[in-house]
């Protein structure tokens, strides 16, 4: 199986097996994700609204992207603040850029983290799906760390960030000249390692520097993990 093949493998597998054992379920509240993996979960989400199996799902999205493909597939939208929503989630699904064997990921591929961060970090439950070449044994050194910033605060950012040992590339839009400017108005550093990194101990130093918004390393919400093979399988890997 090809890597398109597999991210629509592992999201149309984990959302039937999520509702068969009823972590998805009529009248919940879900987040959900951004990328070419999330998309066709939120595509099987809708079918399963559409033909009935589940009923009245109250979505909160991550990005500009999710949003337009749940007006298109016929999905309510609220925002974290709702008074329905009330600041927390049942379960939210997404992609990832790497997974690590303690279930730590790397997001912010499609410049979402921060919007990522705050839907799973405010979920009862996070999964994970993805696949086979996102999984890795060491993150930090291999894909780039996404590092959502205010523009204005680049320069000191960039050099608080070498201090920790990172390398930054300041991204850059494609058809469109200058930085990628994220949904949310901010830009994006996307930063390397040579060595391996502490990642829980990393995502909160990070964050202490006046001028980064949020940081794509993601450790603290332990997600349930769906990985797709070559060979067609999919794998369940749970953390406790
Ligand atoms: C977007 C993300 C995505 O989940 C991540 O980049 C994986 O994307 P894809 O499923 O397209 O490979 O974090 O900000």
């Amino acid at each position: 199986m090809n890597q398109n093949e597999q991210k629509i493998l592992v999201a149309n597998t984990a959302i039937d097996t999520l509702i068969k054992e009823g972590k998805i379920f009529s009248g919940m509240k879900i987040g959900l994700g951004t990328g070419s993996t999330a998309m066709p979960a939120v595509k099987r989400l809708a079918e399963h609204l559409e033909k009935g199996t589940i009923k009245d799902v109250k979505a909160v999205v991550t990005s500009f992207q999710t949003a337009n493909a749940c007006q298109e597939w016929g999905i309510p939208v609220y925002s974290l603040n709702d008074k329905i929503i009330d600041g927390q989630l049942d379960l939210a699904i997404d992609g990832a850029d790497e997974v690590d064997p303690n279930c730590n990921c790397i997001k912010g591929g499609g410049a979402a983290l921060l919007q990522e961060k705050m839907v799973e970090y405010n979920s009862k439950i996070f999964v994970v799906i993805a696949d086979s070449s996102k999984s890795v044994q060491t993150i930090g050194t291999g894909f780039r760390v996404p590092v959502e910033i205010i523009g204005a605060a680049r320069i000191p950012v960039v050099k608080a960030l070498n201090a920790l040992g990172a390398d930054c590339v300041l991204r850059e839009g494609v058809k469109k000249c200058g930085p990628v400017i994220t949904d949310n108005g901010n830009q994006i550093l996307d930063c390397l390692w040579q060595n391996p990194i502490d990642v829980p101990k990393m995502e909160e130093e990070i964050n202490k520097i006046v001028g980064v918004v949020e940081n794509g390393l993601f450790t603290k919400n332990k997600p349930i993990v769906f990985i797709a093979k070559e060979d067609g399988s999919v794998e369940q890997r749970n953390w406790h």
